[in-house]
């Protein structure tokens, strides 16, 4: 992603692995700075992961794959690196399928280089093909942050919207604030104008509105796991914006790689919800809202039903619900994804 740092334009990507350390961009201090996390061990993998250094489920995974390599050449006990790693966050597929791919590929360098590389390129392609669903002058509502800090570049919900700006199509961005971290209005609001693409955040509970007076052509977010039948989790919030886009008519489409989708998963009842700390909602910048005895309950995703996505746009193509067997047979003949 291109990063304006003191006036200059530069190229830096959410992770990456240097001097046998885990870097990653201190994804906590951003929009107000940029500063970078080293990771030495598995301890300080968790730590970020767990804590949201880094977040997003691509990037999850990838920190994950560089992680294990690291201790592995650092030769500490791997059944304790990989349970620790895996125990950091439980929703995004990403992750189990990252630490399975080490674990396969016996926690090489190369291999975690390689996913970094493959999970890179699949979200290039998922820009690819949700360009085609992007008309010039169309307005786009989009949740959380699915872009290139959510991956290592490019994005998946956000990849689009780069390709489209990129070839010359003018595009606007509804941006959720996504309440209670703000990935939205920290994250995504700090690529899109990194970018130059046009954007206003808005408030979590706006998007009905725009969406009843036609200010919102489509919706593209992203996922942390996707069951066999298109039940998705994404972040909270996520399900009622579907429901809404379905009610107005408006397409709501979902763009993740083939390693977000869990296909152990009949629907999306088996998806664990990570439950956060209360203080997350409790707390804004360090005021606590409502009463000081007051509880607050805090679960980081939902799970949204099939039926209320028009399509998938991964790697492989762009697939409606119904159509995920085929996604399902693609990703068993690619060696990658096995
Ligand atoms: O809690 P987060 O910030 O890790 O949640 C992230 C999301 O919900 C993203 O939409 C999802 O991981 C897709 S990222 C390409």
């Amino acid at each position: 992603m291109k990063v304006n740092i003191n006036g200059e334009s530069r190229s830096i990507l959410a992770v990456w692995y240097e001097d046998n350390q885990v870097k990653l961009i201190d994804q906590r201090k951003i929009p107000e700075s940029i500063e970078i996390y080293t990771a030495k061990n598995s301890d300080d993998i968790y730590y970020a992961i767990k804590n949201m250094v880094v977040r997003g489920a691509p990037a999850i995974g990838v920190t994950a794959a560089y992680g294990l390599a690291m201790a592995f050449k650092n030769k500490e006990d791997m059944d304790k690196s990989v349970k620790t790693i895996s125990s950091s966050r439980p929703t995004a597929y990403d992750l189990f399928k990252a630490i399975d791919y080490m674990e396969a590929n016996k926690f090489s360098e190369s291999a975690a280089r390689r996913y970094a590389l493959e999970i890179t390129e699949r979200s290039r392609k998922i820009g690819e093909y949700g360009n085609s669903l992007i008309k010039s002058d169309d307005r786009i509502l989009t949740h959380c942050n699915a872009g290139a800090l959510a991956v290592v570049d490019w994005g998946t919900a956000l990849a689009p919207m780069r390709i489209a700006h990129d070839s010359g199509k003018k595009i606007f961005v509804y941006v959720d604030e996504t309440r209670p971290r703000l990935q939205g209005a920290k994250l995504t609001a700090w690529e899109l104008q990194q970018e130059g693409i046009d954007y206003s955040i808005i408030a979590d509970n706006a998007a009905g509105h725009f969406m009843k007076h036609k200010d919102i052509d489509l919706a593209i977010v992203g996922a942390d796991r996707i069951a066999a039948n298109g039940d998705f989790a994404n972040k909270i919030g996520t399900y009622e914006k579907a429901v809404l886009a379905k009610v107005n008519n408006i397409p709501f489409y979902v763009a993740a790689p083939g390693s977000t989708f869990d296909f152990s998963l009949k629907n999306g009842d088996g998806i664990p919800i990570e439950e956060r700390d209360e203080n997350e909602v409790l707390m804004v910048n360090n005021s606590r809202l409502g009463p000081v005895e007051g509880h607050a309950k805090n679960p980081a995703f939902d799970v949204t039903p099939h039926e209320y996505v028009t399509a998938f746009i991964t790697e492989y193509g762009i697939f409606r619900p119904e159509e995920l067997k085929k996604l399902y047979n693609l990703i068993q003949d690619d060696l990658f994804m096995r």
